[in-house]
């Protein structure tokens, strides 16, 4: 297997030269995405199950694309519609799932770690589809390819993630793919959303968003993680757009050639403005393209594809 562990679980973990070959690969499947026919006969046999213990749009229908692109048979399964509301537990769950003989399990979930347990329990490869606040690696993935196809390179980049970084998996996961290719990350959002071992992160930390964008070559603004907070971190969402929402003083600041990031659902007019979200400098739609891509390269890679 060209990729050392079974699982992708985190980004902190993944080597730089595993997060190249995950990309270059990606690189390569684009195409099929853009055929009239869009299916390769390369995972024909193989099984994905897609389990779901929360809400999702963009990760779940791009994971069951990517393996159907690949003639995979893929399964979803959503915790609101399996024994799981039985009160079926996780492990009683893997173990069931294990005994069907999948090629790999897609997981997402609340629980920080939930994954990693996973991934101890099974035989199958494990992909991390978000775990609580922890990591979302996947989305890092398609941020870093679609940086790296917009730019060139990642290494020497500037660039300011934004918002509820408390809370984000997302923020955590691109702070160490980002760093470990070389960019330089800057950190910004209300001090009641930073978490306390930022600093140890190796991130520059800011509260005003005009100074987190200034000359910036990519601008990740990140959602308001309302399902993960337990009291309130700012007065209120008007309070907030009117500090952190991004608009295009902030892009005029940042200079001509900056991308704009968001790994959606977007709040419209919260954390981005309408016209700066579907504006010439926003690449929100190719990041969903590029998910699709990624996907299936680790698909490919975890079930013994060569890059
Ligand atoms: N970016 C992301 O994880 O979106 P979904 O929650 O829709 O999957």
């Amino acid at each position: 297997m060209i990729l050392q562990k079974k699982d992708i679980l985190g980004i902190k973990d993944l080597p730089v030269e595993e997060i190249t070959i995950i990309l270059d690969t990606a690189e390569s499947f684009v195409e099929v995405s853009s055929r009239e026919i869009k299916k390769v006969p390369t995972l024909r046999g193989k099984t994905i199950i897609n389990l779901f213990y929360e809400a999702s749009t963009r990760t779940r229908t791009s994971f069951e694309i990517a393996g159907k692109r690949l003639s995979a048979d893929t399964i979803n399964i959503s915790a609101s519609t399996s024994s799981v509301v039985k009160g079926e537990t996780l492990i009683d769950t893997a173990k069931n799932l294990e005994a069907m003989n999948p090629d790999v399990i897609v997981i997402r979930h609340s629980a920080s770690g939930a994954p990693h347990m996973l991934a101890r329990m099974v035989r199958q490869s494990v992909i991390n589809a978000g775990d609580g606040a922890n990591e979302h690696p996947t989305q890092a993935l398609l941020d870093l390819m679609t940086i790296r196809s917009k730019k060139g390179t990642i290494a020497g980049l500037k660039v300011a993630i934004v918002g509820d970084i408390a809370h984000s998996r997302v923020a955590r996961s691109n702070i160490y793919g980002l760093q470990k290719m070389g960019a330089q990350v800057t950190v910004a959002g209300p001090a009641t959303m930073m978490p306390r071992d930022i600093e140890g992160l190796g991130v520059e930390v800011r509260t005003s968003l005009e100074e987190a964008v200034s000359g910036v070559d990519v601008i990740m603004m990140l959602r308001i993680q309302t399902e993960r907070q337990q009291q309130n971190f700012f007065p209120s969402l008007r309070e907030y757009a009117q500090h952190y929402c991004l608009s295009r003083r902030h892009l005029d600041l940042a200079g001509p050639d900056v991308l704009v990031m968001h790994p959606g659902p977007i709040n419209r007019g919260v954390e981005i403005a309408p016209e700066i979200a579907d504006g010439p400098s926003s690449v929100i739609l190719e990041q969903v393209t590029n998910g699709v891509a990624v996907r299936m390269a680790l698909l490919y890679l975890l079930t013994g594809g060569k890059q």
